[in-house]
């Protein structure tokens, strides 16, 4: 075993841990005080204070009192000493829906949206999504890739160990699976770790019909993704003038064939009926909901489908908020995730758990579950991921604060100073 990392005198070490008794105590129906929340918790924050973690090859081998664990593991002996005084350690976060691969620029259409057109009419005159698309598909891989893993670093720096990252503005075969290469590519050279998800599906190109489009993705791009071995999961724009239910149906169930895990994005401009879609055909997840009404709600928790929400999306659009009670209350394991695109272009967790809290009513230990733990869930990654209990990956976000409570409160400003990986310093800030 080789001593990783001592993380340590820690003002507060947030591990959000299952224990047996946690489970023991749902069982018994009991109501929870700690973690405030008030869904089918699966999950405390578990604060300890004055604490320090220590990692063994990679994983955290012990949380507790600093004193003890750093007798137990000294810092001197590890290879990584992180002196935490005056910090709170919290698990780093998982940002489990981004578009984070592109190339082009459309701040133009932020000032546009400030003017007051909408996200439809831009798409409408050729903008939004299929300018994004025309510029990705003339950009050298190098370039692409560049940009990647600039807007990773950018991540990393705001405290993300795990992202999420969809293909879908190639439109065409060749570009999906040049996409879904580079994706990988920026998993292997980046300290982040990165989900691969196809999203064929992500618009309608120039010049086609969505039916005739729907067959292209079915027949071409869907077989040559799943040859290609790279996407985990398979995402669609379910949307008023982009993909219908059935449309999205018939591509999820393609995927589903090749192996790809369903995701939806649903109920974002309006309601059609993705999220009831999305636990017909067992998605993973159901992302944005700003549209949900009750009964969507009820079906995703029936059905364990993860809602995903993403405030800046949101924020950026000058749109409704999704409204995050409703789904605490009815005992889902609600996520938050950047949406990081041209469209909504922040990369910060920080924020997005800012605006959770202010703009959806989440209360900050609610945010921080739904961005490390629940966020994890979305991804289909182990139980320990986004935790900071032992055995789970040393993922860990080091505030330059004291308290947890800072991410969102500290809105329009970074609270990460230090991130591991695999207990791994990767970044200083
Ligand atoms: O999640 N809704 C579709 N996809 C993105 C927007 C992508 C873009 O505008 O480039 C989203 O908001
Ligand atoms: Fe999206």
């Amino acid at each position: 075993m080789t001593l990783t990392a001592v993380v340590h005198d820690a003002a507060q070490v947030v591990t959000l841990e299952t224990t047996d008794e946690d489970r023991a105590d749902e069982a018994d129906g009991e109501e929870r005080t700690d973690g405030e929340r008030d869904g089918d918790v699966h999950t405390e924050l578990a604060v300890y204070e004055d604490a320090a973690v220590a990692v063994e090859d990679g994983r955290v081998a012990r949380v507790g009192p600093t004193g003890p664990v750093t007798r137990e593991f000294p810092p001197e002996n590890a290879a990584h000493a992180v002196d935490a005084n005056g910090k709170a350690v919290i698990p780093g976060f998982v940002d489990p829906h981004t578009h984070a691969l592109f190339a082009g620029d459309r701040s133009d259409e932020f000032e546009a949206k400030l003017r007051g057109k909408t996200y439809q009419e831009i798409l409408e005159d050729g903008g939004g999504i299929l300018r994004t698309v025309r510029a990705t598909r003339e950009a050298s891989d190098e370039r692409l890739l560049a940009n990647l893993l600039g807007h990773l670093d950018e991540m990393l720096a705001h405290g993300t160990t795990t992202v999420e990252v969809k293909s879908g503005y190639g439109l065409d075969t060749e570009t999906e699976l040049r996409m879904l290469e580079l994706i990988d590519r920026a998993d292997d050279r980046h300290p982040v770790d990165v989900v691969p998800t196809f999203m064929g599906a992500h618009a309608v190109p120039e010049g086609r019909s969505a039916d005739e489009y729907v067959e292209e993705v079915v027949h071409d791009q869907i077989p040559a993704v799943e040859s290609q071995g790279i996407a985990q999961f398979c995402d669609v724009f379910c949307e008023e003038g982009v993909f219908s239910v059935e449309q999205s149906r018939r591509v999820l169930e393609a995927g589903k064939e090749a192996g790809l895990t369903p995701k939806v994005h649903a109920e974002e401009l309006a309601r059609i009926g993705g999220t009831q879609l999305a636990a017909e055909v067992g998605a993973t997840s159901a992302d944005h909901l700003l549209h949900s009404t009750e009964e969507d709600v009820a079906a995703l928790v029936e059905n364990d489908v993860v809602p995903v929400l993403l405030p800046g999306t949101a924020f950026g659009l000058g749109a409704d908020y999704a409204d995050a009670r409703q789904f605490v209350e009815a005992g889902a394991d609600v996520a938050i995730a950047t949406d990081f695109n041209p469209n909504c272009y922040s990369q910060s967790m920080g924020f997005a758990a800012s605006l959770s809290c202010v703009e959806m009513g989440m209360t900050p230990a609610e945010a921080l579950v739904a961005a490390t733990t629940n966020a994890a869930t979305a991804l289909d990654l182990p139980a320990e991921v986004g935790t900071l209990q032992e055995g789970a990956p040393a993922d860990i976000a080091v505030l330059d604060a004291p308290s947890y409570v800072h991410v969102p409160y500290n809105f329009g400003v970074n609270a990460v100073d230090t991130v591991l990986k695999g207990g791994e310093v990767v970044y200083r800030g």
